[in-house]
């Protein structure tokens, strides 16, 4: 995902900021798609926990746009453009497309799962490539992050255990 840099007065070296703007454009992508996803199931979801099942995802969806904004503002932070628009997300995003016609609760939750322990393991994998590029800030952002998705995995497979 090659992305336009910008001048600017950041004293991290060129080289070490456009590889980390397209990691977190990277990490973008999965966010979004994960967020419509996560919003498909708030609206979709079926059944006798329907209620439970329809709060939780919003909540989930909601931890997503902040995480989502932190992230696109780290790629414009470190001079780089943030690559956010819904098409750019369904063209570079890893995640399993969402299946169409669920909506039962336990296969609702079931994907989802599948895709925050996804999206965690790449968070994870991010933390070590900001860290190899000695660049701490984007790994604390990635860190942050991590722990949150890691929670929301929790709250998703409580539900499957
Ligand atoms: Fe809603």
């Amino acid at each position: 995902m090659i992305s336009t840099m910008h001048e600017t007065r950041n004293d991290i070296n060129h080289r070490i900021r456009t590889s980390m703007v397209e990691l977190l454009n990277q990490q973008l992508a999965d966010a979004f798609d994960l967020y419509s996803q996560t919003k498909q199931s708030h609206w979709n979801v079926k059944g006798m926990h329907f209620m439970q099942l329809h709060l939780l995802f919003d909540e989930l969806a909601e931890g997503l746009t902040v995480q989502i904004d932190d992230i696109a503002e780290r790629a414009t932070a470190l001079g780089g453009t943030a690559q956010g628009t819904a098409r750019m997300a369904a063209e570079h995003s890893r995640l399993p497309a969402y299946p169409e016609h669920i909506t039962s609760g336990v296969e609702v939750v079931a994907v989802l799962a599948e895709r925050y322990a996804q999206y965690g393991a790449t968070t994870r994998a991010a933390i070590d490539n900001a860290l190899e590029h000695e660049d701490q800030s984007t790994a604390d952002l990635f860190i942050e992050i991590s722990r949150k998705v890691d929670k929301a995995l929790w709250f998703l497979e409580a539900h499957l255990q």
